[in-house]
């Protein structure tokens, strides 16, 4: 993306160096680490050489592809993270992913951030957008249904078998 995406709320941007910290208040936190594939990051420093390999690589990701930061308007707090990536093993469908500091959960920011990301992916040619999530995550497949996705059903044909709840959207929904 080129420029940040602006929502009512929110805020896209790319990752910088300096969100280490507020980076950590959402990946080095438990209750987000537990249900994402990324291992939870022990403290800032380690947070600050997980961005710098983010920063590095967004450049070279091919749109849609990519890593932002989610900053709440009011305070100019980082307070989550979006990401777009092709789902392994196959790397064919597109999975968007969503994390918010749990003091942010709530008030409906990863919905409205991840509906403005769907936006912005489909006016570059994307035709499809898929979420996962382990049948028992019920806040992201609360999310997912609240951001308007179809349920397709359950797979265990990502992430080394793991049985997932599977979600997709495309522009018809929009
Ligand atoms: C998944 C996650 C991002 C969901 O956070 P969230 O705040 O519940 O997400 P939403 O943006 O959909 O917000 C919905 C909540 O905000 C409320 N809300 C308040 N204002 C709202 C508004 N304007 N619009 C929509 N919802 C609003 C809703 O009622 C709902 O509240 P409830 O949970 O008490 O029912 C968060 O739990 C998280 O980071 N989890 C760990 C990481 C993770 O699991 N990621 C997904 C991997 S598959």
């Amino acid at each position: 993306m080129t420029a940040p995406l602006r929502t009512e709320r929110l805020l896209i941007r790319h990752w910088t160096l300096d969100d280490a910290e507020a980076a950590y208040k959402i990946y080095g936190s438990p209750e987000v680490a537990r249900w994402i594939t990324m291992k939870e990051v022990d403290d800032v420093s380690a947070m600050r050489s997980v961005l710098e390999a983010w920063v590095e690589a967004q450049p070279n990701l091919v749109p849609p592809a990519g890593r932002w930061a989610v900053v709440r308007l009011a305070d100019n707090e980082v307070i989550g993270g979006l990401s777009l990536r092709l789902l392994p093993p196959f790397e064919e469908d597109f999975e968007l992913n969503w994390q918010l500091r749990p003091d942010a959960w709530g008030h409906g920011y990863a919905t409205e951030a991840s509906r403005a990301l769907i936006r912005w992916a489909f006016d570059q040619g994307l035709e499809e957008v898929f979420a996962v999530a382990r049948p028992e995550n019920k806040r992201a497949i609360a999310t997912a249904r609240r951001i308007g996705m179809e349920w397709v059903g359950e797979t265990d044909k990502y992430y080394d078998g793991r049985r997932l709840q599977v979600f997709r959207y495309r522009p018809s929904d929009l």
